[in-house]
């Protein structure tokens, strides 16, 4: 098996995280901004922007996502989702993915398919990251709290660390060392999943 595809089933949502690892704030950061370089979108429009919180900024954010979700989740969603909320605090830092939509508009579609596109850049990013983050033996998962643009859900976040206007939170990923077991995961058959026609 190639090393790459050993990396894609390494990369499991990790919920429960540390701050045990030997890669500096710097080296990670470093990692990080090569991958989001890289990755592809549509047009090489680039719209994505990613921010990288730790320590104090870390906490900062996840004390206001704390805040505003203790009055809209209830319930089990609750116990689920504030363990997610106070676990990242746990961790190393935190990845913010955001698309700027100043720069989504430069793309020469409109509607739908720019929603798309803007979409579909920014899980490239994000799934490029997570690999990345793999690849150093760092654990993290994938959220959407107080994401909403329109609704202005992600205002106060963009204010907090003076990010433009323009900057639509699309999810957040938490990350650090992994200090949990991770369990079996389902998976469809693979041919409903792939098929293969040679003629
Ligand atoms: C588009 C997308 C949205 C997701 N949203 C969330 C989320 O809001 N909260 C969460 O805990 N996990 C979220 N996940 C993680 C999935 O639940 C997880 O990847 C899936 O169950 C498979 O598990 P694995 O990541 O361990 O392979 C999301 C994943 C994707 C691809």
């Amino acid at each position: 098996m190639s090393t790459f595809v050993e990396l894609v089933e390494k990369r499991r949502s990790v919920y429960v995280l540390g701050t045990d690892s030997q890669y500096s704030k710097k080296e990670i950061t470093d990692r990080i901004r090569e991958v989001v370089k890289q990755v592809p979108t549509a047009f090489n429009s680039q719209t994505t922007r990613v921010v990288v919180l730790f320590d104090e900024a870390n906490n900062k954010f996840w004390d206001h996502i704390y805040d505003v979700q203790k009055d809209i989740l209830e319930g089990d969603m609750w116990d689920l989702m504030s363990g997610v909320m106070t676990g990242a605090k746990n961790g190393i830092g935190t990845v913010l993915f955001f698309e700027d939509l100043d720069a989504a508009k430069k793309m020469p579609t409109q509607g739908t398919r720019t929603e798309a596109y803007k979409q579909n850049n920014n899980a490239n990013a994000q799934y490029a990251v997570w690999l990345a983050l793999a690849e150093i033996g760092l654990g993290a998962s994938l959220q959407h709290f107080n994401i909403g643009y329109e609704q202005g859900f992600d205002k106060a976040t963009r204010e907090m660390f003076n990010l433009p206007e323009t900057y639509e939170m699309i999810a957040q990923m938490p990350f650090g060392s992994v200090e949990q077991e991770i369990g079996e995961k389902e998976h469809i058959d693979a041919d409903v999943q792939v098929k293969v026609f040679d003629k």
